[in-house]
């Protein structure tokens, strides 16, 4: 069994020190940032599940159904969640250096709304395919093509 000398504790004690620092700059974040984060993690949740989808569709991952449905199930949650308060006001890339969202997607709101009905979609359609790797071959072009419309309108390319 490990025995706990005073070096071990010392060690935890400066360990949870560093966490709770950690944590404390985390509240420190304005709410501009701290909706600027929330909706980068988002869309990276999104590119996490795609990517699995489009490794099995592409060939260079083996399909299994499970892994896919499970992809597939969480992309259209994803998708269908409202995200309405990540999208604040005051946080597009003329505001913000963190923020790729262009600020037509505000000015725009109506367009870009039906770009996110598009992907709820296109994901919601995955789901229901992702069954057989057919079905997940099938799919995922829309979904792809339904990030990218909205990208291409409504995301500052990387410089
Ligand atoms: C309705 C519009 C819209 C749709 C649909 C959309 N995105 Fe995005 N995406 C954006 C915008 C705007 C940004 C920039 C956000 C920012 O920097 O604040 C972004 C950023 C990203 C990023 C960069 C995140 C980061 O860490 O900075 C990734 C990755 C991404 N999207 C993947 C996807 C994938 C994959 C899909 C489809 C499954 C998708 N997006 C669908 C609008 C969209």
């Amino acid at each position: 069994m490990m025995s706990l000398n005073k070096h071990t504790i010392l060690g935890v004690t400066a360990a949870i020190f560093t966490a709770t620092a950690v944590f404390a700059g985390g509240h420190n974040a304005s709410p501009e940032q701290k909706a600027v984060n929330a909706r980068q993690a988002h869309m990276g949740l999104y590119s996490f599940n795609l990517g699995i989808l489009g490794g099995m569709a592409k060939g260079d991952v083996e399909y299994n159904a499970d892994v896919a449905m499970a992809a597939a199930s969480d992309l259209a949650a994803l998708a269908t969640m409202t995200q309405a308060n990540y999208w604040m006001p005051g946080t597009s890339s003329d505001d913000m250096e963190s923020s790729r969202a262009l600020p037509n997607g505000w000015t725009d709101y109506e367009d870009a709304i039906e770009k996110s009905k598009g992907l709820a979609m296109a994901a919601v359609a995955m789901k229901d395919a992702a069954g057989t790797l057919e079905g997940v071959r099938g799919a995922i072009g829309a979904v792809g093509g339904a990030c990218g419309a909205c990208h291409k309108v409504y995301r500052k390319p990387n410089s």
